[in-house]
């Protein structure tokens, strides 16, 4: 996968030196509380993230996961990525350093990502989940264009718990 140049940010493949990135970004209580992500949350399960799920899954076209970096200074901002469901339609995961929050980083990340998974994938649909009280991660789908569909019951599972969530999508098409 390249770069994707989106503003003054850009999503840049992951490499085995985000490991320990990923491992101090995931123990953010938002992070905890909101990702489908193990707790406590370990070394190697940043390890597991990257070599496996973003590199391997990537390579076999599973996964297209990303870096979101300041185009300009190289820094680390979040993470977005897709997760292929093999019918030509993928879900979206994202998130954002605390320190990054609030800048519209996650939308700009999120638009780039299905515009290029339009163009260069050929997928026709993508999904949106989220816990059903994320409003952060609302906001985003929604600056991002998806459509708020309805809600799923016991669709996701936090800290082990199987949680309510809001769906959406965004159709081939619809971006501007
Ligand atoms: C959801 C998340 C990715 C948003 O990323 P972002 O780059 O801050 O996105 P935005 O700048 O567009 O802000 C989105 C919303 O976050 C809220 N927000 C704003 N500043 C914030 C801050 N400093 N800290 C936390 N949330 C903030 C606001 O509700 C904002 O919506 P608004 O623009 O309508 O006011 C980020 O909060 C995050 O990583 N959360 C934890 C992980 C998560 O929930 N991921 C999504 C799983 S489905």
């Amino acid at each position: 996968m390249d770069k994707i140049s989106a503003g003054w940010l850009v999503l840049r493949p992951f490499t085995s030196m985000d490991v320990e990135w990923v491992y101090e970004v995931s123990q953010d209580a938002a992070l905890q509380q909101y990702v489908q992500i193990p707790s406590p949350y370990l070394i190697e399960h940043a390890r597991y993230f990257v070599e496996h799920i973003a590199l391997e899954l990537g390579v076999r076209g599973e996964r297209a996961e990303f870096v979101v970096e300041d185009a300009q200074t190289g820094e680390r901002l979040g993470r977005v990525g897709l997760g292929m469901r093999g019918d030509g339609t993928a879900e979206v995961g994202y998130w954002t350093v605390p320190a990054a929050r609030g800048r519209g980083v996650a939308p700009a990340a999120v638009q780039a990502i299905c515009r290029w998974a339009f163009s260069e994938l050929g997928l026709e649909l993508i999904e949106w989940r989220a816990e059903i009280g994320n409003e952060a991660s609302r906001r985003v789908a929604e600056k991002a264009g998806f459509v708020l569909e309805g809600s799923l019951r016991k669709r996701l599972v936090h800290r082990g718990v199987r949680v309510d969530a809001w769906v959406g999508s965004l159709v081939r098409g619809e971006l501007p």
